[in-house]
C-alpha cells in the first residue's frame, strides 16, 4: 500500500496535488469544489490590498501547447476576500496567495490571510505582467529577502514564495527566500510571452505581454525545480504544465515535495486530480516507491 501524503516542511497534505493560484480559486464555492475533486489544497487567486479590476480584454489567448494570459491580478481586495475564505476554509486546506509592492504590503496581507484561516501564505513574487508587482519585486534578491523577512515576523503559518522563471538568477532568489526564513519555494510561475495577430499587426492581449502556462511550460519548470534542489535545503512545490501523473512524477523526481496544477484544470477538467492520484499510485506500486518523499529528488541520485 503506497501513501500519497505530501509533506512540505511542517505541513502535511493528504494528497500531493494542489490547485495553483489563478484557476477556480476566486470564490469560496469554487475552492470547495476543487477540494471535493481530490485536490490536497487550493491556492487562492492572488489578493492585494485594494480591489483590482485587472487588465481589459482580451486578456487570455490559447496557443500551441498552452495559453497566454494577462489577467492583471483581478481580485476584490483583502477585506472582501474574507467572505470567500469563510466559505472555503471549513472544507480543507487553503493557501492564501498575496501580492504587494513591498514588505509592508506583504506583511499586512499575510496577517489578514492568517486571520482568515489560511494554512499557509504564498507570496506572489512572480507574476510577469503587473507593473510594480510580481516579478518586478521578485527578481531582486535583496527585495525578496526583505519581503520574506517581513512576512515571517508577522505570521506563524508557513510562508511560501512563488518564483519566476524569467530570470537568470533563480538560485540566488531561492537562496534569498531561504536565508530570510521562508518555509518553501513554489516554482514556477508563467514565462513572459506575447502573441501577435498578423492580420491586425498588433499584439493580441490588451496588455501586450502575458504569461505562458500549460504543457509547453513543463520542461522549463522541471529544470527550475532541479536547479533549485541543488542549492536549497527548504522544500520546493513544483508547478508548470502538469496534466498527467508522469508530469507530476517528473517534478517530484526533480526535487519537489508536492505539486500544483493550473491550466490542466481548464483543459482536462477538475477530474485531473483524481486521475493523477490514481496514476501516481499505480506507478509507485509498480516501481516500489512507498511514499511521495521516497520519490522526491530521485533524478539526482
Ligand atoms: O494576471 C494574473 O492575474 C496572473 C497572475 C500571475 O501570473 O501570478
Amino acid at each position: 500500500m503506497v501513501s500519497l501524503k505530501a509533506k512540505v516542511g511542517a505541513m502535511t497534505f493528504d494528497k500531493p496535488g494542489m490547485v495553483a493560484s489563478g484557476i477556480m480559486d476566486e470564490t469560496g464555492p469554487s475552492m470547495v469544489r476543487m477540494l471535493d475533486c481530490g485536490a490536497g489544497a487550493v491556492v487562492s487567486k492572488s489578493v492585494g490590498l485594494e480591489p483590482n479590476a485587472g487588465h481589459a480584454n482580451p486578456c487570455f489567448m490559447e496557443t500551441e501547447g498552452g495559453m497566454v494570459n494577462a489577467m492583471g491580478l483581478p481580485n476584490p481586495g483583502i477585506e472582501l476576500f474574507e467572505e470567500e475564505m469563510k466559505v472555503a476554509v471549513p472544507h480543507g486546506r487553503i493557501v492564501g496567495s498575496i501580492y504587494g509592492a513591498g514588505p509592508d504590503d506583504f506583511r499586512t496581507l499575510a496577517g489578514k490571510m492568517e486571520d482568515y484561516g489560511a494554512c499557509t501564505v504564498e507570496l506572489n513574487l512572480s507574476c510577469p505582467h503587473a507593473k510594480g508587482y510580481g516579478m518586478e519585486v521578485g527578481t531582486d534578491p535583496a527585495m525578496v529577502k526583505a519581503i520574506v523577512s517581513a512576512v515571517k515576523s508577522a505570521v506563524s503559518i508557513p510562508v511560501w514564495a512563488k518564483l519566476t522563471p524569467n530570470t537568470h538568477i533563480l538560485p540566488d532568489i531561492g537562496r534569498a527566500v531561504q536565508d530570510a526564513g521562508g518555509d518553501a519555494v513554489v516554482a514556477i510561475n508563467t514565462l513572459k510571452a506575447m502573441v501577435i495577430s498578423p492580420e491586425f499587426a498588433r499584439p493580441i492581449l490588451s496588455n501586450k505581454f502575458g504569461g505562458l502556462s500549460g504543457k509547453a511550460l513543463k520542461p522549463v519548470g522541471v529544470r527550475a525545480v532541479y536547479d533549485l534542489r541543488t542549492v536549497l535545503d527548504i522544500p520546493i512545490v513544483g508547478v508548470g504544465g502538469i496534466s498527467t501523473w508522469k508530469d507530476a512524477a517528473e517534478y517530484i523526481m526533480a526535487g519537489a515535495s508536492a505539486f500544483q496544477i493550473g491550466s490542466a484544470v481548464l483543459t482536462e477538467g477538475p477530474g485531473v486530480f483524481d486521475t493523477i492520484n490514481c496514476g501516481l499510485e499505480r506507478f509507485m506500486e509498480e516501481y516500489g516507491y512507498g511514499s511521495i518523499s521516497d520519490m522526491e529528488g530521485a533524478a539526482h541520485e
